[in-house]
C-alpha cells in the first residue's frame, strides 16, 4: 500500500506522521519504504545521518530507467539500523529538480513507473510531501493507494481543502483511491477551535480516522532531537497516539 502523506499547508504535521508511522509500521513486522519529496529533507535527517549528495529522490526523478537499489538506504537512528525500514532520502536540490521535470512528458507518472518496480518488496510505502500542490506532490497522489491528509486544529489547516480535493480528483481521474484525514495536534484545552475544526471536519467524517494525535512536547522534542518519538521517549502519549495509528492503518490496510 503506497501512501501519500499530503496537505498543502505547511507545518500540520506531514513529516511527523510519515517518520513515526514509517518508524510504527517497521516495529509491527511491516517492510517499510519511506520517501522524503520534501526538498526540505527533514524526514531524511531522522533517519540519515547525514544528508547525502548524491543518490537521493532527485535521481529517481531525472533517471527513468534508475536502478532504485542506487538510492534504497537502510533507515538508520544514531548508527542503530531500523529493521523493516528503509529510505529514500532527499536533499535542497530537489527544488531545482522540480523546476527541471515540469516541461517533461508524463511527469506526472515518473515516480509510480519506479515504485511498480518494488511494490512487491514492501508492505507500505509512505511519501512525505512538501507543503505545496506542485509537480513531485502531484507524482505522489499519481501514485498513491491512499492519500492521507494531515490536520491541525486551526482554520488554516483546512483552508484550501477544496482545492486539494480538486487537484487530486483531477490526476486521478478514474483510478480508484482512498483518502483520508488524520487530526494532529489536539489539544483538550482549546475547546472552542476543537469546535470549529470538528465542524468544518463533518462533510469528511466517514473519512477521517478514529486515532488522534495529541499534541505533545515529546512529539516537538523528538522533531528537533531528529528521531521518532517511539525512541525518544518510549513512554510518552505521542508514542500511545503513534501506535494507535501505526493500528489503525494497519486494519486499514
Ligand atoms: N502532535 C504534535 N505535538 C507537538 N508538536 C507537533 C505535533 N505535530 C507536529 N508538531 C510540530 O510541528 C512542527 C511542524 O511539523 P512537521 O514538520 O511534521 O509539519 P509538516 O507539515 O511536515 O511541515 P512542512 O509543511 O514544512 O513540511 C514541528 O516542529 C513538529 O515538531
Ligand atoms: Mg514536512
Amino acid at each position: 500500500m503506497k501512501i501519500a502523506v499530503i496537505n498543502q499547508k505547511g507545518g500540520v504535521g506531514k513529516t511527523t506522521v510519515s517518520v513515526n508511522l514509517a518508524y510504527g509500521l517497521a516495529s509491527e513486522g511491516k517492510r517499510t519504504l519511506l520517501i522524503d519529496l520534501d526538498p526540505q529533507a527533514q524526514s531524511s535527517r531522522v533517519f540519515c545521518r547525514t544528508i547525502p549528495k548524491q543518490a537521493t529522490v532527485q535521481e529517481l526523478f531525472l533517471n527513468r530507467t534508475l536502478d532504485l537499489s542506487k538510492v534504497i538506504k537502510p533507515a538508520t537512528i544514531s548508527k542503530q539500523k531500523v529493521e523493516r525500514l528503509d529510505l529514500i532520502p532527499a536533499n535542497i536540490h530537489l527544488a531545482v529538480t522540480a523546476e527541471q521535470i515540469i516541461s517533461k512528458i508524463h511527469r506526472e507518472k515518473i515516480l509510480d513507473s519506479h515504485l511498480k518496480k518494488i511494490d512487491a518488496v514492501y508492505d507500505f510505502i509512505l511519501l512525505d510531501c512538501p507543503p505545496a500542490l506542485n509537480v513531485l506532490t502531484v507524482n505522489a497522489i499519481y501514485s498513491a493507494d491512499v492519500i492521507l491528509i494531515p490536520t491541525i486544529y486551526s482554520a488554516l489547516s483546512l483552508d484550501g481543502i477544496a482545492d486539494l480535493f480538486d487537484s487530486i480528483a483531477t490526476v486521478k481521474e478514474n483510478t480508484p483511491y482512498r483518502f483520508c484525514i488524520l487530526r494532529n495536534a489536539y489539544n483538550p484545552n482549546t475547546t472552542v477551535s476543537n469546535k470549529f475544526i470538528e465542524k468544518n471536519l463533518q462533510p469528511y467524517q466517514d473519512n477521517t480516522l478514529k486515532s488522534v494525535i495529541r499534541r505533545s512536547e515529546p512529539i516537538n522534542q523528538a522533531h528537533m532531537n531528529k528521531e521518532p518519538v517511539f525512541t525518544f521517549d518510549p513512554t510518552s502519549n505521542g508514542t500511545k497516539d503513534f501506535i494507535s495509528l501505526t493500528q489503525e492503518i494497519i486494519a486499514y490496510a
